[in-house]
C-alpha cells in the first residue's frame, strides 16, 4: 500500500560545494523548509544567496519496501538541484518553483544507512527562468519546500484530475481523470475506483459516499494509461463559493483481483463554475468584480523558506485583512499550503509560470513549457484557481512560444481559461483572457475579456515611514483605481501591485533592496492602503474602521488634517475632534463610485496649525448601531511597546514558525510611524528568534519570527527599549 513520509527532518547543510571527503561535522543540522542564508530584512546583496550548497541526509528507510517503488518528492528547491542517492546521481533539475521527483528504489538499501546528497545551485543561472536578464525580486536559495518519501505499488496512480461540469444545473457531474503507471514487467489488468464523499466526517468517524464508480483498466508493462470516470447522479451538491467554500472529498483507488493495491488518498475539491466572459468574470453564474493583490512568496529574513503555517497565514491576510477576492501568484507557482488555504477560505487565484520580462533560448523555453505542465498537473484540482498564466510576465510577443504554452495548457486542462500577463495594449492575443499590467490607466480595454493584473507598484512606492501626504495619497490612489476600473465597464477587475513589500535586486526598489510597492510592509503589516482593501469586504466578514491620519498638526504639507479619509465598511461614521462633534459622514460615492465601500471623506475640520486640539474619535455605525470606534491621540506620544503573536501554539517539528509583531503605539494602540527606538529581544525556552535583534524600529511596526525546535514547552519572549515599559509574551510549543 501507498505510504507518504514527510522527509524534512535531520538534514545536514553546508553553504558550499562539498564531496564525500568533507566530514558531517563540518555541516550544520537543519530541518526543511530551509533558506541557504538568513538575512536582515533589507540592505543585503543578492550575491549573498548566490552560491552552491550541499545538503546531506543519512537515513534508514522508515518503512520496508515490501515490493513497492520508492519516490523522493521535492516540493521546490532554488534554483537547480543535483540529487544523488548512495552514489547514483540523477540529472540536474533546473527550476526553483516547480516540484520534482526521483524513483530511488533501485538505489536505496533496506538493510543499511542511505546517503542522500543534494548539490543545490542557487546562483541566478541565465539558462533557467526567470533569469537571463534583470528580475525585480530576489529568488533566494535553499530546499525551501517540503520533501516526502512516497512508497507505491509497482502499478500505481500518479495523478488525478477532477473536473466539474453543469454545476449550476440539477445534473452536476464530476469527470475524474486517473493516471496510472505500470512499472512492472507484465501487463496489468485491474480496475480503478473513484468516489465522492461529503467531505464531512460524521460522529462515527465516517464520511458519506455521494457517488462511486469503477472502470476496468489494462496497462502494458512499463507504460502508463489514463482512464476517466464520470460521476453523475449526484445528490444535491453545495457550490464552492467565496462565502461558503464547500469542498467535497475525492477518493481514488486502484484494484486488482478485488484487492486495493493503491489508495491515492482522499483530497478535497469543489464544484464551481468560473468563467471570464466579454463583460467580466462570473463565479457560479454571477458577475463578480475582481479586486485583488499580487503576492510574492518571499518573506523578511527567510527568503522563500516559509513553513506551512506562514503560507496559510498569507492567504488569510489577503482574504480577511486585505479584503481581496483574488490573488495573483506573481510570478510563479506558489506553495501548495498557500493554495490549499485559498481553497479552504474562498480566495480566487490566478497562477502563472516563472519568468520576468525575458524569454531565453529554445532550451530555456523548453523549461518554461515544462513549467506550464508542472504547474497545471500539480494544481488543477484547486477550486480556487480560475486562470492559468502561460506567458512570461511582461515579455515581448513570441508567437511560436506562446502558441505552444497556450496549446499545452488547454490540452492539460480544458476547464480553465488561459491568461498571459503583458504590459503593452496591442500585444498578440493568443490567450483566452487579456491580462494586462496597466500602470497608466485604467485604459479603455482593447480586447475582451480584459483583466488588469497590475497597477501602481513602482509608480508610487510608499513606506510605512513616509509622511502622511504620501501614505494617504497611496491609499487613495488604490481606491480611485478600483473605482475607475469598476465604472468603465468591460473590465473584469483589477489586481494591484502588490500585497507585501519585497526584497529585490539593485536595479529596482529604493536602494536598500526593498521594493516598497506593497499595501502592507515586508512583515505583512498594513499601510493605510491596506485598510482601504480591508474596508472593501462585507461587514459580515469583518468590520473595518481606520482613519488614515496621524492626527498631528504638522506632518502634512501646509499642516492640519483636512480632509480626513476614513476607510470603513460601516454605513455612516460620526467624527469628533476633542470635545467638538465634527459631524456624521457617508461613504463618498462621488469620488469613489461603484466599489463596495467607498472611503469616507471628512471635511470641515476647522483646526489650524498652532491651535489647541484634542484627540480624534471616529465611531462607525451599521444600521444605526455603533459597531466600531477608533481614537487617535493628539499628542503623538509613545506610551507602549506591544507584542503580538499570530499563533498561541506552534509545532515542535524543528521548522514551524509564527510571526512576532512588535509596535510602538499611542495610548489608544495606534502605531507611531516615527517612533524609532532600538528594540532588544530575549527569549527563554527552546525556540529561536529569526530576524534582527536588536531591531532599530522603522514605521512604528515590524516583526520577527519565532521558530520551534524539536522540544515542546513554553517560550517567553521579552522585548525592551530604553524608555518604554518592557513587553512580554508567551508561546506554547507542542
Ligand atoms: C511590473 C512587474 C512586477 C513589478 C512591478 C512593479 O512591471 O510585473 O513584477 O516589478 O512592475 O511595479
Amino acid at each position: 500500500m501507498r505510504a507518504m513520509s514527510l522527509f524534512n527532518d535531520n538534514w545536514l547543510f553546508l553553504p558550499r560545494p562539498a564531496d564525500s571527503n568533507v566530514p558531517d561535522a563540518d555541516f550544520s543540522s537543519i530541518t526543511l523548509p530551509h533558506s541557504n542564508k538568513i538575512f536582515p530584512h533589507h540592505n543585503f546583496h543578492d550575491d549573498e544567496y548566490q552560491f552552491i550548497s550541499t545538503y546531506r541526509k543519512r537515513f534508514r528507510l522508515p518503512l520496508l519496501l515490501n515490493g513497492r517503488r520508492l519516490y523522493l518528492d521535492f516540493g521546490g528547491a532554488m534554483l537547480a538541484a543535483t540529487v544523488s542517492i548512495n552514489g547514483h546521481t540523477f540529472p540536474e533539475y533546473k527550476g526553483g518553483f516547480t516540484p520534482f521527483s526521483f524513483d530511488i528504489t533501485d538505489y536505496v538499501r533496506e538493510d543499511a544507512e542511505n546517503l542522500l546528497v543534494v548539490h543545490l545551485d542557487s546562483t541566478e543561472r541565465k539558462d533557467i527562468p526567470p533569469y537571463g536578464y534583470v528580475v525585480d525580486y530576489m529568488t533566494f536559495g535553499g530546499i525551501y519546500r517540503d520533501v516526502h518519501l512516497r512508497y507505491v505499488a509497482p502499478v500505481h496512480i500518479t495523478n488525478v484530475h477532477v473536473r466539474t461540469y453543469d454545476v449550476l444545473t440539477d445534473k452536476p457531474r464530476a469527470e475524474v481523470d486517473i493516471f496510472v503507471r505500470n512499472q512492472s514487467d507484465s501487463v496489468f489488468q485491474g480496475s480503478v475506483q473513484a468516489l465522492i464523499n461529503s467531505g464531512i466526517i460524521a460522529a462515527d468517524g465516517n464520511v458519506a459516499t455521494l457517488a462511486i464508480d469503477t472502470v476496468p483498466i489494462e496497462i502494458a508493462a512499463q507504460s502508463q494509461e489514463k482512464v476517466t470516470i464520470i460521476l453523475a447522479d449526484l445528490p444535491q451538491i453545495a457550490l464552492w463559493t467565496l462565502d461558503n467554500p464547500v469542498r467535497y472529498g475525492l477518493g481514488v483507488e486502484l484494484h486488482q483481483a478485488g484487492t486495493c493495491i493503491d489508495d491515492y488518498g482522499a483530497f478535497p475539491f469543489g464544484f464551481r463554475e468560473a468563467v471570464f466572459k466579454d463583460d467580466g468574470f462570473y463565479l457560479n453564474g454571477e458577475r463578480l468584480q475582481l479586486r485583488g493583490l499580487n503576492r510574492h512568496q518571499t518573506y523578511a529574513y527567510i527568503g522563500c523558506a516559509a513553513p506551512a503555517r506562514l503560507q496559510r497565514k498569507d492567504a488569510d491576510i489577503v482574504k480577511f485583512e486585505l479584503g481581496c477576492n483574488v490573488v495573483r501568484t506573481s510570478h510563479y507557482p506558489q506553495s501548495p499550503h498557500f493554495l490549499n488555504r485559498c481553497d479552504e477560505i474562498g480566495l480566487l487565484v490566478f497562477e502563472e509560470i516563472p519568468g520576468w520580462q525575458h524569454i531565453g533560448d529554445k532550451d530555456w523555453q523548453a523549461i518554461s513549457l515544462r513549467d506550464v505542465r508542472a504547474m497545471i498537473e500539480r494544481d488543477w484540482n484547486h477550486p480556487s484557481i480560475i486562470l492559468w498564466g502561460v506567458r512570461i510576465n511582461e515579455s515581448l510577443d513570441n508567437t511560436e512560444f506562446y502558441t505552444a504554452t497556450n496549446a499545452l495548457a488547454r490540452t492539460l486542462d480544458t476547464t480553465r481559461q488561459t491568461g498571459g500577463v503583458r504590459f503593452f495594449p496591442h500585444s498578440e492575443f493568443l490567450e483566452d483572457v487579456y491580462t494586462m499590467n496597466d500602470f497608466y490607466g485604467p485604459l479603455e480595454p482593447t480586447h475582451s475579456p480584459w483583466l488588469i493584473t497590475e497597477f501602481h507598484g513602482h509608480m508610487f512606492p510608499t513606506k510605512t515611514f513616509d509622511n502622511e501626504d504620501r501614505r494617504l495619497d497611496h491609499a487613495v490612489r488604490h481606491a480611485k483605481y478600483h473605482a475607475r476600473a469598476a465604472t468603465m465597464g468591460g473590465i473584469a477587475g483589477a489586481i494591484a501591485w502588490c500585497a507585501f513589500d519585497y526584497n529585490t535586486h539593485k536595479e529596482f526598489g529604493s536602494g536598500d533592496r526593498i521594493c516598497y510597492h506593497g499595501v502592507s510592509d515586508i512583515f505583512r503589516l498594513p499601510k493605510w492602503a491596506a485598510h482601504f482593501y480591508a474596508s472593501q469586504q462585507a461587514p459580515t466578514q469583518r468590520i473595518v474602521l481606520q482613519a488614515a491620519s496621524l492626527w498631528s498638526m504638522g506632518d502634512r504639507s501646509e499642516g492640519g488634517n483636512n480632509p480626513l479619509y476614513v476607510f470603513s465598511n460601516c454605513d455612516t461614521i460620526e467624527v469628533f475632534a476633542g470635545t467638538e462633534r465634527i459631524g456624521e459622514f457617508k461613504p463618498n460615492h462621488d469620488e469613489f463610485p461603484n466599489i463596495p465601500h467607498p472611503p469616507f471623506k471628512v471635511t470641515g475640520l476647522g483646526m489650524r496649525w498652532g491651535e489647541e486640539f484634542g484627540d480624534l474619535r471616529v465611531v462607525g455605525y451599521l444600521a444605526g448601531k455603533a459597531v466600531a470606534e477608533q481614537n487617535i491621540a493628539c499628542d503623538g506620544h509613545p506610551t507602549q511597546l506591544v507584542l503580538a503573536l499570530d499563533d498561541d501554539v506552534i509545532a515542535a517539528d524543528g521548522a514551524d514558525m509564527t510571526r512576532l509583531i512588535f509596535k510602538v503605539v499611542d495610548r489608544y494602540g495606534n502605531p507611531l510611524p516615527y517612533a524609532t527606538p532600538i528594540v532588544n529581544f530575549e527569549i527563554s525556552g527552546d525556540a529561536e528568534l529569526i530576524g534582527e535583534n536588536p531591531f532599530a524600529l522603522v514605521g512604528g511596526q515590524a516583526a520577527l519570527y519565532v521558530k520551534a525546535r524539536h522540544t515542546a514547552g513554553t517560550v517567553v519572549i521579552r522585548a525592551s527599549t530604553k524608555r518604554l515599559p518592557d513587553a512580554e509574551i508567551t508561546l506554547t510549543i507542542a
